[in-house]
């Protein structure tokens, strides 16, 4: 019984290390890709506004991973909570501060 229950804890730790962890090199093309269709392939805006780090700078990134996370409301920028982990939004957020792009 005992080493059910441990196989089971080892089971859903393995499935959480995997899930949802950061890939920096995934999630950069991420916000290249995906939310450069919007926001254009250097942040510069397009459909959404300017989100390069030299716009942003000064924001509180646990507010910017709220607005990743959550979406707006009513607007044309989507919620990334279904598709991503509090920890891949966190550093998306972390990236949009501290990467320039021209
Ligand atoms: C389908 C279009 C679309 C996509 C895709 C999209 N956005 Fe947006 N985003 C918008 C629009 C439009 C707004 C402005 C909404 C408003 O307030 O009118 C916005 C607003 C934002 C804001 C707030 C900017 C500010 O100055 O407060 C952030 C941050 C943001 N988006 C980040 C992202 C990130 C990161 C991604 C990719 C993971 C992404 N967006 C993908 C359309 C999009």
């Amino acid at each position: 019984m005992r080493s059910l229950l441990i196989l089971l804890l080892m089971a859903d730790f393995a499935n959480a290390s995997e899930v949802g962890k950061v890939h920096p090199d995934r999630l950069e093309n991420l916000v290249r890709q995906d939310c450069g269709a919007c926001h254009g392939m250097t942040r510069k805006g397009g459909l959404g506004p300017d989100i390069r780090a030299q716009t942003l700078a000064g924001r509180d990134p646990a507010i910017l991973a709220e607005i990743i996370k959550n979406g707006i409301p009513k607007t044309a920028m989507p919620p990334w909570g279904p598709l991503l982990s509090d920890a891949e939004i966190d550093w998306i957020a972390q990236y949009l501060l501290k990467e320039p792009t021209e």
